[in-house]
């Protein structure tokens, strides 16, 4: 996506192999003009572990810049987030994704942030990644980043509210939210993401796929393996545009309107991948697959899903079987959210509460002779003489008059062991 504006036109006059995916010329102009924001003078404080620590609980500061509706931050801070805020912030994304229906932008400006990681680079944040880098201007003027200051509006007051949430979780939070809202995956997400506080720490451009390269197989090999990705994660990361729309005036590609998307909801327009683009299933991939309606669609990176042997394997299992795209886009989501990032505890956050405690166990004495415990032969032999010996079978629960009669024959034996011993 780096050059689209370029690629989208030089593609539409030569491809004929795409009859969904209409280019059009674009113009790269929309975007709105902001001033870029000073340069901080204050550096991170954080790679002190005493620092760190005084820090962590104070009040965040930041320098807003305001422009055109929307203020970009060049903030001092680079400090991680406070659970607390990061819980209440996920119910106000849940709020404005009911009223804005915005499920899709969120989705891609998680990605783009975090998606310009490159794993060959040690050093943070030069590496790229989930960073929070791409609130700045001159990563959001980005040709790849197009209509994402859109995303950031959205988003800013509940950055404002939360103080203690650096933009980094923010994107990301907004992003795994966007999904699970949308009908998709529980995504095993954690935070404490550090914020790059500088513009001048934004990743150079070019980073990004692009949607119709010379070759779109070798093209995505050589962009997802730069990240660490594998074949298996670009086909199941790639099921996300089961969300939204493209459109011309940002990516150059896409129709400008179909007849799934000139009634909204959220603003009109566009050409999405499949008929219900806000919800989150494998219709990507079954559209693909038959490619009946012109109306849907297709990439040169998401057709070649379906014509890489390599790729293939996965775009057919996924076409198959929901379950199966679920599982795999949870864990390649996830893992793509991390990338690059510095967390504060190195461990992470969670934000999920732990596995819902479940009363303690019942003693089934069936149950454990049934083979479905993994007891030792010793121990089963053991249970079933004890159970014979009391005229039982482990197969068949004790009744409880068993244990009483027992009980009453020992004490008729020590009375009169008491009686005669005497
Ligand atoms: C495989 C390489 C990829 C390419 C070449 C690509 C390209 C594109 C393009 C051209 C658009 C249209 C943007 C616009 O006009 O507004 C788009 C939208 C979108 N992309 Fe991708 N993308 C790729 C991978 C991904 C991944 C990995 C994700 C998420 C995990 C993703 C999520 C989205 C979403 C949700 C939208 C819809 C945005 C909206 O409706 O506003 N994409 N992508």
């Amino acid at each position: 996506m780096a050059s689209l504006a370029t690629t989208a036109a030089a593609a539409a006059a030569t491809s004929p192999l795409l009859p969904s995916a209409t280019k059009h010329r674009v113009s790269l102009s929309t975007s709105p003009s902001f001033s870029l924001p000073p340069l901080s003078s204050l550096k991170c404080l954080r790679s002190s572990p005493l620092v760190s620590h005084l820090f962590l609980h104070q009040k965040r500061s930041s320098v807003r810049v305001s422009t055109a509706g929307y203020s970009t931050v060049a903030s001092p801070n680079c400090l991680a987030s406070d659970p607390d805020q990061l819980k209440s912030a996920r119910e106000d994304i849940k709020e404005l994704l009911k009223t804005e229906f915005c499920h899709p932008i969120l989705v891609r400006l998680g990605w783009h942030d975090a998606g310009t990681y490159n794993k060959n680079i040690e050093e943070w944040p030069q590496r790229g990644g989930a960073n929070g880098s791409l609130r700045f201007e001159i990563e959001l003027r980005h040709a790849a980043n197009a209509g994402l200051v859109n995303a950031l509006k959205l988003l800013q007051p509940i950055k404002d509210k939360y103080s203690g949430v650096t933009y980094a979780d923010l994107f990301q939070l907004a992003s795994a939210t966007a999904v699970e809202e949308a009908g998709g995956p529980k995504l095993p997400m954690k935070y404490g993401r550090m914020d790059v506080s500088e513009p001048d720490q934004c990743p150079e451009e070019g980073r990004l796929p692009d949607a119709g390269p010379p070759s779109p197989a070798a093209h995505l090999r050589e962009v997802f393996y730069r990240m660490g990705l594998s074949n298996k994660e670009i086909v199941a990361l790639s099921g996300a545009h089961t969300l939204g729309r493209s459109r011309p005036e940002r990516s150059g590609w896409g129709k400008p309107e179909t007849k799934y998307t000139k009634d909204g909801p959220g603003a009109p327009g566009g050409q999405s991948w499949t008929v219900q683009w806000l919800k989150f299933d494998n219709f990507y991939f079954k559209d693909i697959k038959e490619r009946r309606d012109e109306d849907l669609l297709v990439l040169p990176t998401d057709a070649v899903l379906f014509e890489d042997p390599s790729f293939k394997v996965y775009a057919e299992k996924y076409a198959e079987d929901q379950d199966e795209f679920f599982k795999d886009y949870a864990e390649a989501h996830a893992k793509l959210s991390n990338l690059g990032a510095k967390f504060d505890p190195p461990e992470g956050i969670s934000i999920d509460d732990g596995p819902a405690k479940t009363a303690p166990e019942k003693f089934v004495a069936a149950e454990y002779s049934s083979g479905k415990r993994e007891l030792s032969d010793g121990m089963k032999q053991k249970i079933r003489a004890e159970y014979e010996a009391i005229g039982g079978s482990p197969d068949k629960p004790l009744q409880s008059n068993y244990f009483l009669n027992i009980m009453i024959v020992i004490a008729v034996l020590a009375f009169l062991t008491s009686l005669f011993g005497n």
